[in-house]
């Protein structure tokens, strides 16, 4: 077989994002469009020589073409073995875990998460390190610099890998070995988890629904929930992964979830439900007539974590975003462990896990995870939920509230305006960034403003700073906003508005969460006039 030696130039726009390389498919399809990419991804990390990586994606539209291209060139770039998932299959956790367990040199994950997949929607590629977490800044900055200077790339001349086939093959000197996607997964989330109390609780007729919305973690959830588990089968619905999704926008939240919100809160709603997205790393949890927000769950997570197995003994800190809610904070200090607050992006949160600083980490993007990958991890959230649920014998709603009445509740919510002009949202964000200084004592809407700032954020492991990571401004009753714009859409500009308001309690622990948060969201609007200036109504998404 050839190695072939193929001149090409920059492609403008190589610039990974919060989460790898995320561009509408045909961009993705332009000739030599991911070739660039590829290669300068390797040459960033100083060549594929030797190397062993894995390789796996959602099975969205443009995957099994895209997976031949990344096995011939890190053939031609001299990898010694791919581990590739069957038919290049495997969610963003699993891939992580895979990446860890066989020591390699990382992986590429063919995703773009929970955006729409599809000849006409979205297609992404990105590259997590040896410890199985996605590629720090310095490194994403090393591949875009590399993707502004390529001239050539290396390809193999080949026919395709049969990747239907378990087992061992070679391409050229190099070994492909195509291998189960959920066996590993499944039996590392039987290490950390109480499956024998679990089956005992499905035994006793316990229900749930896990709506996969026809992305990847439909395997993972049929093979663990209906299989290991002995949840009935139809417990997993939209099990299927399909290219396109069925058309589906593989989101978990309550907008692009709404059919499990509506069986949810519906007269046959079952004890618990979870949704997961399109490659298998987010999760929406949701009780009867109760949706739990990511903040709270990610608190909920880590104050009762010790109840499972895998962190019987405790854990070492929390992590959050930080838009996301200051909730776990709270339960941190009761447990006299760390929290840390990091910039939007799951890669911020890699240093504090592999120094052992913290345990669990979480978003409010609807991602929560621990020490066991370095991703976020959808079913194993839901996983240790149900663990939750079966030792203490109680409901969601039960849950939530026992957590309130003990640390107070911190009433949240984002509220997204999508697909805006660029320059608009821009406007609406350099305004504010200018007045940030002369906020502070200042009233609005009735409340008086603390402090006002751009977040920076310096990692306390290897002194890295980020900067202009949103927006941020706090009350003196310990409400706050945050605005920020998205770094994983692929059209115009998504613009996020956080809100967040503190109620120690013990009354008003139960108001509705926008009445409760109303103050708030009006003095974001007359601090920021975001519906004035994008003249709309009402965000286009409300978690
Ligand atoms: C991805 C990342 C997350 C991040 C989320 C939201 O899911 O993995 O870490 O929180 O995107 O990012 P965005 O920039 O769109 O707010
Ligand atoms: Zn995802």
């Amino acid at each position: 077989m050839t190695i072939l030696t193929i001149a090409t130039q920059p492609i403008d726009g190589q610039k990974p994002g919060t989460s790898g390389l995320r561009k509408k498919t045909r961009v993705f399809m332009q000739s030599h469009f991911v070739e660039n990419f590829v290669q300068a991804t390797l040459d960033a990390i100083g060549g594929a020589a030797g190397k062993t990586f894995v390789l796996g994606g959602d099975g969205r539209y443009f995957s099994p073409q895209v997976a031949q291209v990344i096995l011939r060139m890190c053939a031609a770039n001299g990898a010694a073995k791919v581990i590739v998932g069957q038919d290049a299959l495997l969610s963003t956790p699993a891939a992580s875990h895979l990446i860890r367990l066989n020591k390699t040199d990382g992986g590429f994950i063919m995703s773009a998460s929970h955006n729409p997949g599809g000849l006409d929607e979205d297609f992404g590629l990105k590259f997590n390190t040896a410890n199985g977490g996605p590629a720090p800044e310095s490194l994403t900055d090393a591949i875009h610099d590399a993707t502004t200077r390529i001239t050539e790339y290396l390809i193999l001349e080949a026919h395709d890998v049969d990747l239907a086939a378990i087992g061992e093959t070679r391409l050229g000197d190099m070994v492909v070995e195509v291998v189960d996607p959920v066996i590993d997964y499944a039996n590392l989330m039987e290490t950390l988890f109480d499956f024998p109390k679990l089956r005992d609780m499905f035994a006793a007729g316990f229900r749930m629904r896990f709506d996969a919305m026809c992305a990847i973690t439909g395997p993972y959830a049929t093979e663990i929930l209906e299989r290991r588990l002995g949840a009935p089968e139809g417990t997993v619905v939209n099990g299927t992964p399909l290219p396109d999704f069925g058309g589906m926008h593989p989101d978990p939240n309550p907008t692009w979830a709404k059919d499990l919100m509506d069986v949810m809160f519906g007269p046959d709603a079952p004890d618990f439900g979870a949704a997961s997205d399109g490659d298998g790393d987010r999760n929406m949890v949701v009780g009867k007539n109760t949706y739990v927000s990511p903040s709270d769950s990610l608190a909920v997570l880590a104050a009762n974590a010790h109840l499972a197995p895998g962190y019987r003994s405790g854990i070492a800190g929390v992590a959050r975003s930080m838009p996301t809610s200051a909730a776990a904070d709270r339960v941190a200090e009761a447990l006299g462990v760390e929290a840390f607050e990091t910039p939007t992006g799951w890669k911020f949160f890699g240093n504090l896990l592999d120094a052992g600083r913290v345990t669990l980490c979480g978003e409010e993007s609807f991602g929560t995870g621990s020490d066991h990958v370095r991703e976020k991890d959808g079913l194993w959230a839901v996983l240790l939920w149900l663990n939750i649920l079966a030792e203490r014998g109680q409901n969601v709603a039960e849950i939530l509230a026992d957590h309130w009445a003990k640390y107070g509740r911190n009433y949240y919510s984002r509220h997204d305006y999508e697909a805006l002009p660029t320059v608009l949202a821009n406007t609406i964000v350099d305004g504010l960034r200018a007045r940030l200084a002369e906020l502070p004592g200042t009233d609005v809407a009735g409340m008086t403003i603390a402090a006002a700032d751009d977040f920076a954020y310096t990692d306390p492991v290897d002194s890295s700073v980020a900067k202009h990571q949103g927006l941020r401004v706090s009350f003196t009753d310990g409400s706050r906003f945050v605005i920020r714009l998205s770094g994983t859409g692929t059209e115009g500009a998504t613009l996020r508005l956080y809100l967040e308001r503190y109620v120690a309690g013990p009354d008003n622990l139960h108001l509705d969460v926008q009445d409760a948060l109303a103050p708030v969201i009006g003095a974001a609007e007359s601090l920021a006039s975001i519906r004035a200036v994008t003249r709309r109504d009402a965000p286009d998404v409300v978690t």
